[in-house]
């Protein structure tokens, strides 16, 4: 044994992995089940992110949507907006692609003892909070309340249905869908997804809120937990800005001394109420 550590892996450099399940979660997005070749898939916190590469058209951020605690696969759900997402998503069982990553700061889970938890997303930003919520049905008795408001454009678009289902049969966790327009057979409530804070009860004082969505909805998400008396200290938002490097060092996502990928992307939001009001450089 010469003692000599092998050099930890570049986070520049993409591992291959392959799919292993491809799942069609609503029209435009899917969920993409990894199996890195070579080393074991790394770990990763709730919120954190990857760098995914399609080979031959590009690279993008996309955050961990599985179970932290679960061992085996990496997984992703992704909308298809763009040429990097769509090639993603039209990947096939068996086919590779290249991962790097996990990178980013997560969500708060060591601040949420004790606390009242609502967990608010709007489309596909249910899916960077999908590993916060199975960590706090995990962990149930380490929390107040726990409440997840949930909305989408159409009830198309809502995602893991029967995930959505099994929550709202717990008795120790409130959940409420919304849509912004209802189709045929929707019976469920109808408006923004702000609209569903009335029905949860929640102590402002000892409340978390955990926003991922457009970044419309966030911020009057963040106005109307403001003006329910919930301070902005005790509100986090996940902020997407276009990313290349994801550790700091191209300045592509930087906005003064804020790298998004390294010092994000979620925020406390009263560190970062200015970027919620930038649109990208
Ligand atoms: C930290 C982080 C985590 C992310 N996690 C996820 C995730 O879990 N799942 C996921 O699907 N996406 C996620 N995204 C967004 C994802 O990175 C982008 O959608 C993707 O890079 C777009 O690249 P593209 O080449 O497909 O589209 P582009 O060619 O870059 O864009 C095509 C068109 O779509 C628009 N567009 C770009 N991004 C979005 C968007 N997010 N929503 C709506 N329109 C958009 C552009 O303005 C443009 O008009 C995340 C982004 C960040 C920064
Ligand atoms: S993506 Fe390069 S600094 Fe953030």
């Amino acid at each position: 044994m010469s003692g000599v550590q092998p050099a930890p892996p570049d986070p520049m450099v993409p591992q291959v992995a392959r799919v292993r399940r491809r799942r069609q979660d609503a029209p435009d997005v899917f969920t993409l089940e990894l199996e890195p070749e070579g080393a074991a898939a790394a770990a990763f916190a709730p919120g954190q992110f990857n760098m995914l590469t399609a080979f031959g058209v590009g690279e993008s951020a996309i955050s961990m949507s599985g179970d932290p605690a679960r061992k085996g696969g990496v997984i992703h759900t992704i909308r298809a907006v763009g040429s990097v997402s769509r090639a993603l998503t039209e990947l096939r069982r068996g086919d590779r692609l290249g991962l790097r990553g996990p990178f980013g700061v997560g969500w708060p889970m060591a601040d949420l003892d004790g606390k009242d938890v609502i967990v608010m997303a709007g489309g596909i930003g249910l899916a960077p909070l999908r590993p916060v919520i199975y960590r706090l049905l995990a962990e149930r008795d380490r929390f107040a309340e726990v409440a997840i408001l949930y909305g989408t454009r159409s009830p198309a678009d809502m995602l893991f249905r029967s995930e959505l289902e099994g929550w709202r049969q717990r008795l120790d966790v409130t959940l409420e869908v919304t849509v912004d327009h209802a189709s045929e057979g929707w019976h469920g409530h109808v408006g923004v997804v702000t609209t569903l804070l009335p029905r949860i009860r929640v102590d402002p004082e000892k409340v978390v809120a955990l926003l991922c969505g457009p970044e419309i909805m966030m911020r009057f998400a963040v106005q109307a937990l403001t003006s329910m008396g919930v301070p902005a200290e005790s509100i986090y938002v996940s902020m997407e800005r276009n990313m290349k490097c994801a550790i700091g060092l191209c300045g592509h996502c930087q906005f003064s001394p804020v790298f998004v990928c390294k010092d994000g992307p979620v925020f406390r939001y009263d560190r970062v109420r200015y970027l919620l009001a930038l649109k990208e450089l």
